[in-house]
This record gives structure tokens, C-alpha cells and sequence, in this order.
């Protein structure tokens, strides 16, 4: 048996699928060969297939990981109108790479655009591994991460910046807390009020996900009860009630 010499990553951006080709690299103790196929394609197209085929030949005869990012651009529906014989070859030039790939590398594609891609291009590949949007406990742990040596409430505000920041992609989520904490580094103002204004910005939230985020801030003390009402929309006196029975339930919540 062979290693897996193929992987295909697919997934929105932001998401790792770079930096898991990055990581994949360092565990294999092998160098990291990218090759973008969109700033390729857009800068040389006319000499991409040949251009293409030395980049192959050449992470073939060393022992690496290869990754071709952008895939997409590269290996669109060959049913596509409007798409030249150009990229048709260069369709064909990458499929007998994929079936070709020596078992001393590793070739790895990411796209974001998995549905642009010819099945014959799925088929070839050995494994893909779908990678999705962090769901609320990820984002906690991203958050803590990012959070944890510079702060001593980052354990509750990752709790609260998981609600708040749902739906977003790790890269985002990265982004705007290292912004926050900048402003606050640059402004001299706590961190916590960044932190609030990040959370205010971010409120598209179901009824029952303010609730909850509301139940999470009324009992922690990284905010007042003020600013926890004002987060939310969610008065300290609605999360103590009991559920009324026969009450019709707000749309939001029933899905
Ligand atoms: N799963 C993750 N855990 C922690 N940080 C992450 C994760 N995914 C992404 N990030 C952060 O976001 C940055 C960008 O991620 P990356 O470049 O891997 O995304 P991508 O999926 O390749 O996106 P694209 O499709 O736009 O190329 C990373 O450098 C890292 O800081
Ligand atoms: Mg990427």
C-alpha cells in the first residue's frame, strides 16, 4: 500500500485550507512548494500549459508537498462556454499529473469553489476533506486561543465572541479580534470595549441565540447588566422566566 499521494481540499475562504497544507508540510518534514494556478493563469496564459508542466516535473523529482491553491481557476466544468481550448489542455495536463503523482510526495489542491469543478477532477483525487465554517464551540476555542495570554476574562469573553462571531470564517474571526486588540494597544482603552463594540457589531442573531448570549453576559461580570441589555435587547427579567405555555413561538425560534 501507498501512502495518500493526492488530497483535495474544499472548503470557503478562510477556513484553513492553505494553512493545512502548510501544516501538513511541516509534519511531513518536507518543503512546501505553492503553486497559485489564479495568478498563473491571469499572467501567462498562452505559456501556462508548458509553464505548468515544468512546475509539475519538477515537484515530482524532489520530495515535497505541493499544493495547488486556487484550483478553481484552473479546473473549471470543461462543458463551460465560453472556455478555450487552452484551458481544456491544461484540464487535461493536470488529470494525468493527479493519476501520476509519485508516492514519495504529496500533491495537494484547496478551492473554494468545489461546484466548478469537472467530476472527472473529484475522481482523481485520493481523498477530499471538506472544511467548514468553525461552528460555536471552534469559535470559543479560537477565541481563547487568541485571547488567553494577553487577558484574564478571555475565558467568558470567548464564550460570548462564540455567539457573536457565528458564521463567520476562522480568518475573519482571527482579523477582528487581533484588531480589537490593536485599538486597544493604539486607543489606550480597555480591551473589554473593543471587545463590546466587536459584539454590538456582530448581533445578527436568532431570538434564541440573544437569549442565550444574554443569559451567558447576566452571569458573568465582563459587562454591566446596562450593556448586557444593550447587546442583546434582552432584559435580565425575560431570561428568568419560566417558558409560558401556549404562547405562539416567534418564528426565529422554531427554526
Ligand atoms: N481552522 C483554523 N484555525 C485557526 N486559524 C485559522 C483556521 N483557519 C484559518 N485560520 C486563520 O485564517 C488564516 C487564513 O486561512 P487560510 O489561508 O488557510 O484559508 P483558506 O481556507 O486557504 O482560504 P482561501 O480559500 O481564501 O484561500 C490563517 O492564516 C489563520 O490565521
Ligand atoms: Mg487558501
Amino acid at each position: 500500500m501507498h501512502p495518500t499521494r493526492t488530497l483535495l481540499f474544499t472548503g470557503p475562504p478562510g477556513v484553513g485550507k492553505t494553512m493545512a497544507a502548510r501544516w501538513l508540510a511541516r509534519e511531513l518534514e518536507r518543503p512546501l512548494l505553492v503553486l497559485d494556478l489564479a495568478a498563473v493563469m491571469s499572467s501567462f496564459l498562452g505559456r501556462t500549459g508548458s509553464n505548468l508542466r515544468h512546475v509539475l516535473d519538477y515537484a515530482k523529482s524532489t520530495e515535497c508537498v505541493l499544493l495547488l491553491d486556487e484550483l478553481d481557476a484552473l479546473a473549471k466544468r470543461r462543458d463551460d462556454r465560453g472556455e478555450v481550448g487552452e484551458l481544456k489542455r491544461l484540464v487535461t495536463v493536470l488529470l494525468q499529473e493527479v493519476d501520476d503523482w509519485p508516492a514519495s510526495g504529496l500533491l495537494v489542491a484547496a478551492t473554494n469553489h468545489a461546484e466548478l469543478l469537472d467530476p472527472a477532477v473529484w475522481r482523481r483525487f485520493e481523498m477530499s476533506i471538506e472544511f467548514s465554517l468553525p461552528d460555536v464551540p471552534q469559535i470559543e476555542r479560537l477565541s481563547l486561543a487568541l485571547l488567553a495570554p494577553y487577558f484574564a476574562d478571555a475565558d467568558t469573553w470567548s464564550k460570548v465572541l462564540a455567539y457573536a462571531l457565528k458564521g463567520r470564517s476562522h480568518n475573519d474571526i482571527e482579523r477582528d479580534i487581533m484588531q480589537a486588540r490593536r485599538a486597544a494597544v493604539t486607543s489606550g482603552s480597555p480591551l473589554p470595549d473593543q471587545l463590546r463594540t466587536l459584539v454590538r457589531a456582530n448581533a445578527g442573531l436568532t431570538h434564541a441565540e440573544k437569549v442565550e448570549l444574554a443569559r451567558i453576559l447576566y452571569h458573568s461580570e465582563i459587562t454591566s447588566q446596562r450593556v448586557a441589555r444593550e447587546i442583546t435587547g434582552v432584559a435580565r427579567d425575560t431570561i428568568r422566566k419560566p417558558e409560558k405555555k401556549n404562547e405562539p413561538v416567534p418564528s426565529e425560534e422554531v427554526a
